[in-house]
């Protein structure tokens, strides 16, 4: 008997928008590729390889334009970064900066972050993952594309080592309350520190270009750290 299974739609957390990428960012993308890019492949990451030294990492998921993970990668040259993007423009633009300052610490995947977690970060290997200005995806029908949620969670419950690092930040009062109340549940992540504020206040990361669009709009900012068990 054949079963007449509709096919399972992926749920993703982003649409592929199609701004326009600019000269610079397409010169980036094809002459720096080699040195800061990573293709998206079902194989696990040799991080010791990747980055040619032993070093504990961090990965930032929607890192956007890149300006303050660029920032953060030159302000801790002993820390490897890894930043995950579908918007080809930005991660132009972010290679394009990490060119200009000649910086060796970052590396660059376009894809979809959940499926470079799943295939291409080993277990334990990060010792902290930034989600910053996640899309608040602000329609309750739309709720299950934000990524705060299980399955990005368990991902990173899994690739963070013990004792590791969760950063988030939002400028969405309604993603706030959500973020709040999916982390209570979780039995794999202690909060550590959480803060409203009005941008004066970022929780050891950089002003992003998302923060000071939702700053603009009178909107407040809210900031956690959350510890892995
Ligand atoms: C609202 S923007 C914030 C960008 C940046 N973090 C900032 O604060 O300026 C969210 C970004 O996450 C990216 N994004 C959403 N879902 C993603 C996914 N599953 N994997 C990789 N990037 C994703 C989007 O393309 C977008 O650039």
């Amino acid at each position: 008997m054949t079963q007449n299974n509709p096919p399972q739609r992926t749920i993703r957390s982003f649409v592929r928008r199609t701004g326009r990428i600019t000269p610079s960012q397409q010169r980036a993308l094809r002459d720096h590729w080699g040195r800061y890019g990573l293709p998206h492949k079902p194989q696990m990451l040799q991080l010791d390889d990747v980055f040619d030294r032993s070093a504990e990492t961090v990965l930032e998921v929607g890192f956007g334009n890149g300006d303050t993970l660029v920032q953060a990668a030159i302000e801790h040259p002993e820390l490897n970064f890894i930043g995950i993007e579908v918007h080809e423009p930005g991660a132009g633009h972010c290679i394009l900066k990490a060119a200009e300052a000649d910086i060796d610490n970052l590396r660059i995947i376009i894809h979809d972050a959940l499926e470079v977690l799943r295939d291409q970060i080993a277990d334990r290997a990060l010792s902290r993952i930034n989600l910053l200005f996640a899309d608040p995806w602000p329609k309750k029908r739309h709720h299950k594309r934000r990524l705060v949620n299980a399955p990005f969670l368990d991902l990173a419950a899994a690739k963070l080592s013990r004792g590791g690092a969760l950063f988030l930040a939002t400028d969405w009062e309604n993603y706030a309350e959500h973020i709040d109340e999916v982390m209570h549940d979780r039995t794999d992540f202690t909060l550590v520190e959480r803060r409203k504020h009005v941008g004066d206040q970022p929780l050891d990361r950089h002003m992003t270009k998302f923060e000071k669009r939702g700053l603009k709009r009178g909107h407040s900012i809210w900031d956690w750290h959350f510890e892995c068990r």
